[in-house]
């Protein structure tokens, strides 16, 4: 009887243990703020109600992630995905030459992205509500402010895609999957 050498990514994926990563509460954050963010970008220009609880409601989520970084399960936490700046290099090095290691949770320059899209995210709630203040509003400033980290936000977010899809291939696991069911697999071949 032959045995076939080649494993597909689904008997890999069937024949390791899997391992929980991703809490409830990082998934449902994960992809109300991917929603919500939607909302906020398509109603920017015309909506104003609806943009401003969008927007909200971000600033909402990002608190909420603040505090889950602080307190919440392994691999939520801030402590576990900041690296410093000479790992994150050593791990974009070793990406392009494909030779990077595999993490479980967020890899080092995922957690830089991660914390990148956090602070944009802030500046552009920030700067949102600064504009409908008293003391800001009409301020030209403010709006040119909101405006250009919505923009820089989207760059990130184009990065934070084409990093996820790249490291999906890299290592031959699906991570779009994984932020919904919050499983990857144990094994680090
Ligand atoms: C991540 C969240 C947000 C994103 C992506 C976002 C994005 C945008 C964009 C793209 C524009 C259009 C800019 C232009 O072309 O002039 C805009 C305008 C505006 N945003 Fe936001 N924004 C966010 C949050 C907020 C928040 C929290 C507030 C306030 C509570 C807010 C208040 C405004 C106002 C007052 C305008 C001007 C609307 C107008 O000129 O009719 N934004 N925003
Ligand atoms: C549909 C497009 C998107 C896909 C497929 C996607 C996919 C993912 C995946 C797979 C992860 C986990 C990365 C890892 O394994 O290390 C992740 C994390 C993250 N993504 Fe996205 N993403 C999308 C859009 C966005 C957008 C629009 C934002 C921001 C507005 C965003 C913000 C984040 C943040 C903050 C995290 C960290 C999760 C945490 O630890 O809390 N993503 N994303």
């Amino acid at each position: 009887m032959t045995v076939s050498k080649t494993t597909t990514l689904a008997d890999r994926e069937t024949r390791s243990a899997l391992v929980r990563v991703w809490d409830i509460a990082i998934r449902l954050f994960h992809w109300s703020l991917v929603c919500a963010f939607a909302v906020a970008w398509i109603s920017g220009d015309e909506w104003d109600r609806v943009h401003e609880i969008s927007g909200y409601f971000i600033a909402g989520l990002l608190g909420f992630r603040i505090i889950w970084g602080l307190i919440g399960s392994k691999y939520a936490r801030f402590s576990q995905f900041i690296y410093k700046p000479s790992t994150v290099q050593n791990y974009l090095r070793d990406s392009l030459t494909r030779k990077a290691k595999r993490y479980l949770g967020h890899n080092p320059l995922g957690g830089a992205m991660v914390i990148a899209l956090i602070l944009a995210l802030i500046a552009v709630t920030a700067s949102g509500i600064a504009m409908t203040s008293d003391q800001f509003w009409g301020v030209e400033w403010v709006g040119e402010l909101h405006e250009a980290t919505a923009n820089i936000t989207l760059v990130l977010i184009a990065l934070h895609i084409a990093g996820v899809i790249f490291a999906s291939f890299e290592h031959k696991e699906n991570l779009v999957r994984a932020m919904i069911t919050g499983f990857k697999r144990q094994s680090t071949e």
